[in-house]
């Protein structure tokens, strides 16, 4: 078995990507578990996961450390948010999920994993959670909604200067009948009064109409 770190709590085994389980034994998405002696790895599936699908195409920016703090927002049932719980395992994830259906879903992952605190709302309304995350080192937003850049915006009060934002931008979610490049600029355009770009990743063949990019507050 070959195992290449990546960045930390990021590997490659025999070139598919993995966390080290927190949880050993447990799955999240049924996803593979794979015993290397006293370490567990959980694959982490890109089409199941836009930031693995980031990874997997080049992503430079990798700032998820043991010990960050990060904001989730539109966790869905836990299947990214979970392995950025293995990464940050010293660190905590605030997950905000409007939806009560996720949310029972993801209630079942957060009750297994330590640092996962689920947040049942909707990521536009912060004062139902800002005093609970007060300040954080990462932002990580896929929401498709129509408003994307103001959310973050909204939400990027709660990160620290020089903190980095994942920001996942749907298309189709904002104007289908629009050229994708064109929203694509605009939600960039609307962020960057609070946000440098640093890098863009066009994640494809994993998934379609999205864009990753990374962003740093100023
Ligand atoms: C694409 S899914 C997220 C997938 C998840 N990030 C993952 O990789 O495991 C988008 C999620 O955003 C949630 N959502 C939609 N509008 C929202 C809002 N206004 N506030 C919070 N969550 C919202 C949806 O219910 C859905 O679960």
């Amino acid at each position: 078995m070959n195992i290449v770190k990546l960045f930390d709590g990021v590997y490659s085994i025999d070139g598919k990507l993995a966390t080290e389980n927190s949880v050993k034994g447990n799955r999240v998405y049924n996803e593979d578990l794979i015993e290397d002696g006293d370490v567990e790895y959980r694959l982490w599936n890109p089409y199941r996961s836009k930031l693995a699908a980031a990874i997997l195409k080049g992503l430079k920016n990798f700032h998820i450390k043991r010990d960050s703090r990060v904001l989730y927002l539109g966790a869905a049932t836990g299947t990214t948010s979970s392995h950025v719980s293995d990464i940050a395992k010293d660190g905590q994830i605030f997950c905000v999920e409007i939806s009560e259906r996720n949310m029972r879903g993801l209630l079942g992952t957060c009750e297994k994993r330590e640092n996962m605190f689920p947040i049942l709302s909707d990521a536009n309304n912060i004062n139902e959670y800002k005093s609970i995350v007060n300040e954080c080192d990462i932002i990580y937003q896929d929401v498709s909604v129509k408003e994307q850049a103001k959310m973050l915006n909204i939400n990027s009060v709660m990160l620290k200067k020089g903190g980095y934002a994942y920001f996942i931008i749907k298309s189709q979610s904002i104007d289908i009948s629009k050229n994708p490049k064109e929203i694509f600029e605009d939600e960039l355009r609307e962020v960057s009064k609070n946000f440098e770009i640093i890098e863009k990743i066009d994640i494809e063949p994993f998934d379609s109409l999205h864009l990753f990019v990374v962003l740093q507050k100023k």
